[in-house]
């Protein structure tokens, strides 16, 4: 039997433990979890059934141990119990900007990196997965197939997963965000923001569906006809939003910089 250990039960690996155990991926007497703040673990362990225990006997007990602390905290979780973290062991970090290399630095496990995002949360999400080269293909298949419970999966490059963690991680506030916009433009036009925000909801869990077999092209060619009203609002946002998504690329690579240096800045 694998058993498997949770690092970290705030937002993300508290969400990871419940739907993996309520998807049936692993069942809840396979798994070890502790946090900095010990009541928090507890609750969760009353609530579902896994062990609460230390930092220590997650790292000693677990064949697969799950990082799920903030990127500038791995390195003091990680080093404490490094002695534990050998080649026997499977440690997979969803911390963002904390690459193979410096985990490696760490610890002597073998290494994988998993990117979630909230959506998983729904079975809906897709988590982007980068393997070390000292993963075997067993440890790739079981990875894979976990997050595979929560939605899809997408083995990347790492250089390439600030970029696309703009696309699956932080995406669920991107698309609220402009959907925001788009109910306080109603609100300006004297709609009530309660009906708007309701409507606009609503139409976006609809479009959600019909872009399951249709591409956005697709899908704005056949609400956008030519010379009609939807083709008007579509110009409008055609002409504003290349700049808007290339800013946002933009100052979202400055903060992976940022704690990139930090990260650096810490040995
Ligand atoms: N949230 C997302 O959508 C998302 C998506 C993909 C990846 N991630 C990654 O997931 C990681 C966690 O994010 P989050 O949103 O879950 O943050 P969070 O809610 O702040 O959770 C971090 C947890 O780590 C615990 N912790 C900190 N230091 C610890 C230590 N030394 N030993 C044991 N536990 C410790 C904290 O405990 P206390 O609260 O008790 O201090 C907290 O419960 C980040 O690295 C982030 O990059 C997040």
């Amino acid at each position: 039997m694998t058993t498997f250990g949770f690092i970290g039960t705030g937002h993300l690996g508290s969400m990871l433990i419940k739907k993996f155990v309520e998807t049936g991926a692993i069942e809840a007497e396979e798994i070890l979890a502790s946090n900095r703040r010990a009541e928090k673990v507890k609750r969760l362990a009353e609530a579902i059934g896994i062990r609460p225990v230390s930092n220590r006997a997650v790292a000693e007990l677990s064949d697969v141990i799950f990082i799920c602390v903030r990127p500038l905290e791995v390195r003091d979780v990680l080093s404490d119990v490094a002695y534990l973290l050998n080649s026997q062991k499977l440690v997979v970090s969803v911390a963002g900007d904390v690459s193979l290399e410096k985990l490696q630095s760490f610890c002597p496990a073998r290494l994988a990196r998993a990117f979630p995002s909230m959506a998983s949360e729904k079975l809906q999400g897709v988590t982007l997965l980068v393997f070390g080269d000292n993963t075997t293909a067993e440890d790739q298949r079981l990875i894979t197939g976990l997050f595979h419970a929560l939605g899809q999966t997408a083995e990347v490059k790492e250089k390439d997963f600030a970029v696309l963690a703009d696309l699956t991680s932080c995406a669920p506030g991107y698309f609220a965000s402009p959907m925001r916009e788009f109910v306080q433009a109603a609100q300006r036009r004297g709609i009530s923001p309660e009906l708007a925000e309701r409507l606009v909801k609503q139409t976006l869990l609809g479009t959600a569906l019909l872009l399951g077999d249709e591409s956005f092209a697709g899908l704005i060619k056949s609400v956008a006809t030519v010379g009609g009203i939807t083709e008007a609002g579509v110009l409008v946002i055609e002409r504003e939003a290349p700049g808007m998504f290339d800013q946002l690329f933009q100052a979202t690579k400055a903060r992976h910089e940022l704690v990139r240096k930090k990260i650096d800045g810490q040995g």
